[in-house]
């Protein structure tokens, strides 16, 4: 899946990061590592130890300068107007509260900066998207992640200036760009 599909979304995430200073959340063991820009400080975060762990092999592994933190996105420890790309790929599938994990990506962007988020939503087909609500508790039991999410409804719900959503064609996949 990763090679076939994802690296093709991933480069085109990666490729629309303005600024300097980025924030990564969810860095998970580090598969956007290979697109990180030359000569940005770049600082990923996760909440969880195991990946962090993980990430840190491939960052000595790979060469890659980048700064791992172990931190909740729903409560980030940096301050307002810290970033000027905060940037993510399948994260808010399983971040607990979107909302409040949004509104901090938020807070730390800078003012004109953007938040750059590429997730997999629930299908806009009435049937398709049935059948993942019917699925859904399985999923989260298995791999604790959401597939019935509505992220590109809960970016637009927040205070960003503009939303710009590219999905390629795909109904479940969505590269959304969001400006403060
Ligand atoms: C499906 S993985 C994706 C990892 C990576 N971004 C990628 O594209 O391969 C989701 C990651 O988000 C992290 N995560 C989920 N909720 C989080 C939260 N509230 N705060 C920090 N990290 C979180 C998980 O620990 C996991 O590493």
């Amino acid at each position: 899946m990763e090679g076939l599909f994802f690296k093709s979304w991933r480069k085109r995430l990666w490729a629309q990061v303005e600024g300097h200073h980025i924030l990564e959340v969810g860095v998970g063991t580090g598969k956007n590592f290979d697109y990180y820009p030359q000569d940005a400080r770049i600082t990923a975060i996760d909440f969880s130890g195991q990946m962090l762990k993980q990430a840190a092999q491939k960052r000595e592994r790979k060469n890659v300068s980048v700064e791992l933190e172990l931190m909740d996105i729903q409560s980030l420890c940096f301050a307002d107007n810290s970033f000027d790309t905060v940037i993510c790929s399948f994260v808010f599938c399983s971040v607990p509260s979107a909302i409040k994990g949004l509104k901090e990506l938020y807070r730390v962007c800078k003012p004109g900066g953007q938040v750059l988020l590429l997730e997999h939503v629930l299908s806009s087909n009435r049937l398709i998207a049935a059948l993942m609500n019917l699925l859904n508790p399985i999923v989260v039991r298995l791999v604790g992640a959401n597939i019935n999410r509505n992220t590109v409804k809960n970016v637009k719900a927040c205070a960003f200036t503009s939303v710009r959503v590219d999905d390629a064609g795909s109904d479940i996949i969505k590269l959304i760009e969001a400006r403060k």
